[in-house]
Formats: C-alpha cells, sequence, structure tokens
C-alpha cells in the first residue's frame, strides 16, 4: 500500500488557520481522500497535556530552551501514536501546525539556533517531512487586530508585535528556501480570494499525485 501524504498548514495568529483548515478538509473530502486531521502541539492525549503546559499563562518565566524540549517531546509522541501510524495505513494526515512552527516561533521569535532545532528535528523525525506545507501569510498587526478579538489571550498569543514579526519572518525564509515543499497564500484579501489560492494549490497537489 502506498503511503498517505503528510500536508502542515502555518501561519502568525489571526490569519484564518481554523477556518481555512476546514476548506481544506472540504477539498479532500470532494476528492475521497481519508485523512486524519490533527494539530500541534498535541494531537494525542499526552502530547495535549504538553500543549497546555505550553500554552498557560505562568508567573514562572519559561526557559526558551525549556520551551523547546517540550514542543519537540509532544512531537515525538504525536509521531510515534498518530503520524507515522495514519501514513503507513496509506491514510493522509492534515496537521495543524508541524515543525516549522518551531523554526519561526522558537528560532525566529524566541531567537533559538537554527541549529539546534535541526538537531532535534532530526532526532524526532528521522527524515520524515511535509510533503505539502501552506503558509497563510498576513501583516502582523492585521492578524493581532483580529486573534484579539477572541477574548483571552495564551502565553504566546501575549507577546509583542516584535515577536510575531520575527515569527513571520522566519516562515517567510524557511519558504523561500524549500519552494517545493511551500506554497505561500496571502491571507489579506476576502475569504473567498484566500480560499481561491488555497484551492488552486490542493488541485494542483492533487494532480500531480494522481499523475505518479
Ligand atoms: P495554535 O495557535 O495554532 O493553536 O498554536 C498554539 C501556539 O503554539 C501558537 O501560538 C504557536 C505555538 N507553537 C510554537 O511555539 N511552536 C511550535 O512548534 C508549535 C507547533 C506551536
Amino acid at each position: 500500500m502506498s503511503t498517505g501524504r503528510f500536508i502542515t498548514l502555518e501561519g502568525t495568529e489571526g490569519v484564518g488557520k481554523s477556518t481555512n483548515l476546514r476548506f481544506i478538509e472540504s477539498v479532500l473530502r470532494q476528492h475521497q481522500i481519508s485523512y486524519q486531521l490533527t494539530r500541534e502541539p498535541g494531537g494525542t492525549p499526552l502530547a495535549e497535556e504538553v500543549r497546555e503546559l505550553l500554552l498557560a499563562n505562568r508567573d514562572e518565566d519559561v526557559a526558551d530552551d525549556a520551551e523547546l524540549l517540550l514542543v519537540f517531546a509532544a512531537r515525538a509522541q504525536h509521531l510515534a501514536r498518530v503520524i507515522r501510524p495514519t501514513l503507513a495505513e496509506g491514510r493522509w494526515v492534515l496537521c495543524d501546525r508541524f515543525t516549522d512552527a518551531t523554526f519561526a516561533y522558537q528560532g525566529g521569535g524566541r531567537g533559538l539556533s537554527k541549529e539546534m532545532i535541526s538537531q532535534l528535528e532530526a532526532m524526532v523525525q528521522r527524515g520524515l517531512q511535509p510533503d505539502l506545507t501552506i503558509l497563510l501569510d498576513l501583516p502582523v498587526e492585521i492578524g493581532l487586530a483580529r486573534a484579539s478579538q477572541r477574548g483571552d489571550l495564551d502565553r504566546f498569543e501575549n507577546e509583542r508585535v516584535a515577536f510575531f514579526d520575527q515569527v513571520r519572518n522566519a516562515y517567510l525564509e524557511r519558504a523561500a528556501a524549500d519552494p517545493e515543499r511551500f506554497a505561500v497564500i496571502d491571507a489579506s484579501g476576502t475569504l473567498e480570494q484566500v480560499q481561491q489560492q488555497i484551492a488552486a494549490v490542493l488541485e494542483r497537489y492533487l494532480q500531480e499525485q494522481a499523475g505518479e
């Protein structure tokens, strides 16, 4: 049986990830693709507990490398219990964020070295990479204005504009370095415009897969 495909969705706060995730699901369903929707940090009971630890606002200042290791601890469990088994069954994985978020948030935002993140990536992923990554891109101020309407902000959402500028730049740098895997979507238009772009990317990708 052929292995499934691994699709990830990325972006900074307020870019419309949840709405567009549902749209991606609808396209996969139209094509009768069997997929597992999941997210990071999280995706298994243990990894969801780690997510809560990571997102909680707390008085204690969280060390950057402790944050990084928690992210990868959750990822190791998620890979072992959900991502690898699903792909091995020939089903697709649609994941709301993955390691590009670590390069963007812990690398760009917190300023941790790419080399350190790459070492953990190699240890935990052993070469596994997403097949397609859709990056929703939006100027940070617009995204934060949207996100702030949601009410209670988590530990990341409480960061400042400068932090998210670094996150966005790190995402765009990664996308530029790997244009084969990344599709960058301009998320500043109307929902319809954004979804037209996403549909075009997915249709092209699905055609390529069918041709293989
Ligand atoms: P969410 O906003 O997509 O629910 O993700 C939760 C937060 O976790 C988001 O602010 C980004 C952050 N995050 C990291 O800092 N590093 C990571 O590797 C991942 C997957 C998420």
